[in-house]
């Protein structure tokens, strides 16, 4: 009855939004983005992005239709949780008026909820829908209520989006939950009525919001714990933001990549070519924050870097010899090659001491997917990489875009 009830009223404000004129914005529609370090403790960014790489394999082995099932298979997998530290967040209003919040922007889930620091607050645009909601990253978790509100992105008005409204959540202290950015599908099966929920991009797009269902993602390397310097795109690509063309790749179709904003890519190291990873399936995620390779793919960089591996931090490490010689990585991803400097390739020196490393040590960002190639999911070049490439994703047709920007070179690191 109450699922009845709140169907009805969602069908009725559905009809009162469509009434009314629909006003298409000057595309793109930007929004500033936040990195932000916390470094209250030591983090170990190896341990949370292995959960998180973890939970995103196992995912895919659940019915996607049965919300029990999938808290079985996240009751099965055995992973810390572990505070999400090493992050980028925008600034999210939700309801009339809106409540500000801080969330995290995620690629590599589709939910988009609040309340994990900030409670959820009901306005006259909110609408329960009789469902609950539970998501599991690997590295924390949330369940709450399933709500239809009105998000507010910078200038963009999002009506009737699904909002999850957390009544417990673990491991996002000092944020208030996440802007779920990847394929709707993956939203299949966290609610009680399992039914798909489309993203802020999907609702956007369906209400004339958005000229194009895209989003483009500048992120910046940074030496500061906490600095706004990133920008996400709704509708268009920002061309003041990237250097060379972009060019696209379709979305893998080997799973369980596919079902993530998954790509095809080989990786070379250096001049003489040596492969590092053949061609393979796996994602780009802007959740993950170091560039995780199938632990056999690793192995071959540690032999042709001569790095170690750090217990501190769980990177691995080398000397300041070690990485005068350092070449770049080559990521080959459909026709196109790019260049992952020696710089690029380093985790920022002067963040050293909020990953629980040591100030004048070298640490890499290449680091262990903790489990070997073959699985459909080999590798994920997190924001560490995307850092330095500008990224589109391409809903509507599937596809993933890259292009070169001026901090592709960059050596801030
Ligand atoms: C940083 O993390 C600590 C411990 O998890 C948390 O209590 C604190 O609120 C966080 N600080 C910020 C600014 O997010
Ligand atoms: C690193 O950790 C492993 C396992 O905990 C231990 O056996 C080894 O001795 C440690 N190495 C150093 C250099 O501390
Ligand atoms: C980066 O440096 C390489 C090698 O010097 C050069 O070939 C490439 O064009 C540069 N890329 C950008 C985007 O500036």
């Amino acid at each position: 009855m109450a699922r009845l009830s709140a169907l009805i009223a969602l069908t009725a404000a559905a009809v009162a939004v469509s009434a009314k004129p629909i006003v298409v914005r000057d595309s793109p529609v930007t929004v500033p983005i936040a990195r932000r370090f916390n470094s209250t403790g030591v983090r170990n960014v190896l341990k949370a992005d292995q959960a998180r790489a973890q939970a995103l394999k196992a995912r895919s082995q659940a019915s996607k239709k049965h919300l029990g099932a999938i808290n079985k298979v996240f009751t099965d997998v055995d992973v810390p949780v572990t505070n999400v530290a090493e992050i980028y967040t925008a600034s999210v209003g939700v309801g009339t008026p809106p409540t500000t919040y801080n969330l995290i922007i995620d690629t590599g889930s589709s939910n988009t909820w609040v309340g994990a620091s900030t409670a959820y607050v009901q306005t006259s645009s909110s609408v329960d829908t009789g469902d609950e909601v539970e998501v599991s990253y690997g590295s924390g978790f949330f369940f709450g209520e399933e709500y239809t509100d009105t998000v507010t992105i910078g200038d963009l008005v999002i009506k009737n989006q699904g909002v999850g409204a957390a009544l417990f959540s673990e491991g996002f202290d000092g944020v208030d939950g996440i802007l779920g950015i990847g394929p709707a599908d993956l939203t299949q099966g966290t609610t009680s009525s399992g039914d798909t929920i489309p993203t802020v991009l999907d609702t956007a797009f369906a209400a004339g919001t958005i000229d194009a269902n895209l989003i483009g993602i500048s992120f910046e390397p940074t030496t500061e714990a906490s600095v706004t310097n990133g920008e996400l795109s709704f509708g268009a690509v920002d061309d003041s933001k990237h250097t060379g063309d972009i060019a696209f790749v379709p979305i893998t179709s080997t799973s369980p990549a596919s079902e993530y904003v998954g790509i095809d890519q080989s990786i070379t190291y250096g001049s003489a070519g040596t492969t590092i990873l053949s061609s393979t399936a796996g994602i780009t995620d802007t959740g993950t924050t170091l560039v995780l390779l199938a632990s056999d793919a690793l192995a071959k960089y540690q032999s042709a870097t001569g790095a170690v591996a750090d217990n501190s931090t769980g990177l691995l490490k080398i000397t300041q010899a070690q990485f005068d010689k350092l070449e770049s990585l080559f990521f080959h991803i459909g026709d196109n090659t790019y260049e992952f400097t020696p710089n690029a390739q380093i985790w920022p020196r002067s963040l050293n001491s909020a990953i629980g490393g040591d100030a004048n040590s070298i640490y890499l960002v290449t680091a262990d997917l903790g489990s070997n190639s073959g699985q459909g999911l080999d590798f994920i070049d997190g924001y560490t990489f995307l850092e330095r490439f500008y990224y589109v994703y391409d809903v509507a047709n599937a596809q993933v875009g890259f292009a070169t920007t001026q901090f592709t070179n960059a050596t801030t690191n």
